[in-house]
């Protein structure tokens, strides 16, 4: 393969991975970052789970603490209804306010009813964490 060839694939695969970092719209950007913050505390609290062995019940309970903040600002960083051509959130998000607002504050209390004191507890809070996340992102997340 040509250099030339290679550094074009590169290019492309790199376009993809950034393709969220595209948003301009400063309220979509500060969103999305918003999001990817709380999957990252998601991401700890699931390998908790899935690998009981890495538990740590500092990281357990600061990871827990984060998604009960984070989850408590979704309705205010959608509010502006801000649109940009790199979001992924559904017009529904605002047609259906009041339920959005109830998924946000739905995953809020699955993440404060989590147990982060042993890693049966995570593994058992995460099942109710996962379902929080689906139940938004599949009416409000194109
Ligand atoms: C109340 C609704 C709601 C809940 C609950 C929710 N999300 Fe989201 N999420 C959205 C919407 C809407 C978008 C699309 C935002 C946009 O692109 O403007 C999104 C986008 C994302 C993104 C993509 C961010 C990016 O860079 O574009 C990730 C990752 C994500 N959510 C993870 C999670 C995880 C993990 C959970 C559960 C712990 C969760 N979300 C819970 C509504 C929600």
């Amino acid at each position: 393969m040509k250099p030339r060839h290679l550094t074009l694939i590169l290019c492309l695969i790199a376009t993809g991975a950034i393709a969220h970092d595209k948003a301009k719209d400063p309220s979509v950007k500060a969103r999305m970052q918003m999001m990817k913050e709380i999957k990252q505390a998601t991401g700890v609290l699931g390998n908790m789970a899935k690998q009981p062995a890495t538990y740590s019940k500092t990281e357990a309970e600061a990871a827990r603490a984060a998604l009960v903040s984070l989850s408590g600002k979704i309705p205010a960083a959608f509010q502006d209804q801000a649109t940009d051509p790199a979001s992924e959130a559904s017009p529904k998000v605002w047609q259906n306010w009041a339920d959005f607002t109830a998924k946000a504050t739905a995953l809020k209390s699955a993440a404060q009813a989590l147990d982060a004191g042993s890693a049966s507890g995570v593994a058992t809070g995460m099942r109710q964490i996962g379902g929080a996340c689906g139940a938004c992102h599949k009416p409000y997340r194109l």
